[in-house]
């Protein structure tokens, strides 16, 4: 299993560091067959990497530039992100799509920029609640995967997380039902495009402890992207113990 944890917009550098220890801590020693990657926003991704590159947790960015250099004030590219030791960068996320107006075409770039720096995008998926509730959110999901997800995948070289946004936050996730009707769908799309089924499918939005056990049944899961929860060193640490 692959357990995300995104920061989001949380923590100064103390409570970063108090935190990334303790889930480092807490996790050190277990024998976790899971792969564990912490979020944090960028300014504590170096500092991060320090504390928790014994324990086998890696980490990743939230966010990345679509442009490779130049004259874009205040952007972080991808080589960059590299070249501090991120591994992963989280792109399409909801927050993001809905609240800087990212198009699914922006988020290509920016997966795209990701893979040529040698790292893994995490490409986030998900419908609002009018489209589940009028019976498209599978149409919008795939109009989601044929728009934002760039040409130059390849079998392992990217990640697909399905977070409604409507399950974000809030508190309510979907059925196992219909998040395995989605990932089925999700599947289907990868084996069109020759991708095999070992590329990971993750589900994010209101997961927590007591969750992530039904979660870990659905068919076709490969992982969890949690936010509040890994927020809590305790109770995300316990979900990566879960994963096994
Ligand atoms: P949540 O967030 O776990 O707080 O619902 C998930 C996410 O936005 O990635």
């Amino acid at each position: 299993m692959f357990i995300a944890g995104n920061w989001k917009l949380n923590c100064n550098i103390s409570e970063a560091l108090d935190l990334s220890s303790s889930i480092s801590n807490i996790l050190s020693g277990k024998n976790i067959q899971s792969e564990v990657v912490l979020f944090p926003p960028y300014i504590y991704l170096d500092p991060i990497r320090n504390i928790i590159k014994d324990n086998n947790i890696s980490i990743g960015a939230q966010n990345c530039s679509n442009h490779v250099l130049g004259a874009y004030t205040g952007d972080i590219s991808a080589s960059m992100l590299s070249s501090i030791g991120c591994e992963y960068v989280i792109v399409g996320h909801s927050e993001r799509r809905i609240g800087k107006l990212e198009s699914n075409s922006d988020i290509a770039l920016k997966a795209n920029n990701v893979i040529n720096s040698n790292m893994i995008p995490i490409i986030c998926l998900g419908e609002n609640a009018k489209a589940r509730e009028e019976g498209n959110a599978l149409k919008i999901i795939e109009n989601q995967l044929n728009e934002s997800i760039p040409k130059n995948i390849q079998n392992n070289n990217f990640i697909i997380a399905y977070e409604p946004i409507w399950a974000i936050g809030s508190g309510n996730i979907p059925s196992l039902d219909s998040i395995n009707e989605m990932f089925n769908m999700i599947r289907q799309w990868l084996l069109n495009n020759n991708i095999d089924k070992d590329t990971k499918i993750l589900y994010g939005g209101s997961v927590n402890k007591d969750n992530a056990k039904e979660l870990f049944s659905c068919e076709n899961l490969g992982g969890l992207l949690i936010g509040g929860v890994s927020l809590k060193a305790r109770e995300f640490s316990e979900i990566c113990l879960i994963a096994g």
